[in-house]
């Protein structure tokens, strides 16, 4: 059967304390609501909309692009935040996943397994509970004497007997979408908090004589909700050592696993080793052999295989096989060094090819420019690339040879082949198999130090 979801994204989050809303902030470099919407997609739903309103206009860019958006006026509790779908998912029929924008750490397979119970039983409802020693905050799930879920109570509402129940509903359900929307017609604000409670579906369902499950969690951790700034803390302990676990059984080397943090959406392959103080964000992925680390930030990137990246920024760029990078090089975006390239230490790479075999081992600035094979850019050389308004390409050919402490001033060209002697200061294009330099002439005047040095001694 085709299932959908909803994720409720509408809330401020006011105990975060931020200017931002609560599901734009991130876990491991991926905003938390991007996390409940992939699981969805992961668990093989494909029809998701996402319920916005408080600042919406932040929210809305993380999830258009896949998902329905669709608007909340005013918040008037979780009720209403799914009968604002009714239209978005008008003539659905069929097993509909309710999640929480707020608890990133819920998988795709428990996903699966609330709509597999729930179409196996057709129940109306199947809720993912969870066992906490500390329920407090958290709705409770009230069972019958036969132990059936009856309803589920807030703490708000909750008398002491229910309050010490320890059984907690996660927020997490997967309902049948017709039983849902014919209930949710028969919710009312009647309580504590004056909102329309989406867990008093589950009593009007029971009533109307339709199954309404449970399904314990073994893993309440996927369950966390982040509601302040520690919990987001505690949430990115989670990740962290969930995507640290798969990334250790895949055979990956991590001489510190709780030095080391990957986003989850990085792929690395085997025999990777990663040093501690490393952090692979975005969509990088990393070939095998390859050394990350220590120190080392890399976003949105590809390594290739065999590579050493050693105290390195990288972002959007690509690192081909073999490739070396720092200690300390910067690569910014579109920053490409072919296989076995060579960025050392000190070196900033910005939208420049540094073609095969080349290297650009120190202190050195290229921006805008591409480099051939086998060259080797000399210590201290820079591409002024930009004038002040605007920035122009530089162009160095194969096997050419830049001096030490060379600018190169673009728009300017290095033919295949040419030397360009150390200290020159390059505006004009040099032909392939040339020498170019501009070095004034040395002076030299002898004896003149130690003549200097007696008339000081004398005062
Ligand atoms: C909810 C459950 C509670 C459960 C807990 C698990 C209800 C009434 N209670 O409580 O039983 O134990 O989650 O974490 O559902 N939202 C909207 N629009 C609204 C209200 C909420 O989009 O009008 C969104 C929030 O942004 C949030 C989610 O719904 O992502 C849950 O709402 P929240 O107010 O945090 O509910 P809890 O009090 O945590
Ligand atoms: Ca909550």
């Amino acid at each position: 059967m085709e299932a959908a979801a909803i994720v409720l994204a509408a809330g401020a989050g006011t105990r975060m304390k931020s200017k931002k809303p609560k599901v734009v902030h991130e876990v491991l470099g991926k905003p938390l609501v991007r996390w409940v919407v992939d699981a969805a997609h992961e668990a093989g739903i494909s029809r998701v909309a996402t319920v916005v309103g408080h600042e919406r206009q932040q929210v809305e860019p993380l999830v258009e692009a896949d998902t329905d958006v669709v608007v909340q006026p005013e918040r008037r509790g979780t009720a209403d935040a799914v009968a604002v779908c009714a239209e978005a998912l008008a003539g659905f029929d069929g097993s509909l996943v309710v999640l929480s924008g707020d608890c990133p750490l819920i998988t795709a397979d428990t996903i699966r397994r609330l709509v597999d119970m729930r179409e196996q039983a057709d129940a109306a409802v199947v809720v993912l509970t969870m066992e906490l020693e500390n329920p407090y905050g958290y709705g409770r799930i009230v069972r019958d004497r036969v132990g059936a879920v009856e309803r589920i109570v807030e703490q708000k509402d909750a008398n002491s007997a229910e309050a010490a129940i320890c059984e907690c509903n996660s927020g997490f359900y997967c309902f049948d979408a017709r039983a849902l929307f014919d209930a949710l017609g028969q919710v009312d604000d009647d309580n504590a908090q004056g909102e329309f409670y989406l867990t008093d579906v589950l009593a009007i369902c029971r009533a109307a004589g339709r199954p309404v499950l449970a399904l314990p969690t073994d893993d309440p951790s996927e369950c966390l909700g982040v509601n302040s700034r520690a919990q987001l803390a505690e949430a990115t302990k989670f990740a962290q050592r969930r995507i640290n676990a798969a990334h250790l059984a895949a055979g990956v080397t991590m001489t510190d696993p709780d030095q080391v943090w990957i986003g989850p959406d990085v792929v690395i392959e085997q025999d990777v080793e990663l040093l501690p103080q490393t952090f692979l964000m975005g969509s990088t992925s990393v070939g095998e052999d390859s050394v990350i680390g220590p120190n080392s930030r890399l976003t949105d990137t590809v390594v290739g295989r065999g590579c050493t990246v050693d105290e390195t920024v990288a972002v959007e760029a690509l690192i081909d096989d073999g490739a070396s990078c720092g200690p300390r090089a910067y690569l910014r975006p579109a920053a490409h060094l072919c296989e076995g390239a060579k960025a050392g230490t000190h070196v900033e790479i910005k939208k420049s090819t540094v073609g095969k075999g080349s290297k650009v081992p120190h202190l050195s600035y290229i921006g805008d420019t591409t480099i051939g094979e086998d060259v080797n850019i000399g210590a201290g050389s820079i591409t002024c690339n930009y004038d002040g308004k605007k920035k122009w390409p530089t162009v160095i050919g194969d096997g050419a040879f830049v001096g030490s402490d060379t600018m190169m001033v673009a728009p300017v060209s290095i033919g295949a082949g040419a030397i360009i002697g150390a200290g020159s200061c390059i505006t004009k294009d040099v032909a392939a198999d040339a020498l170019a330099l501009t070095r004034p002439e040395q002076r030299e005047i002898s004896g003149w130090a130690a003549k200097k040095r007696e008339q000081q001694a004398q005062g």
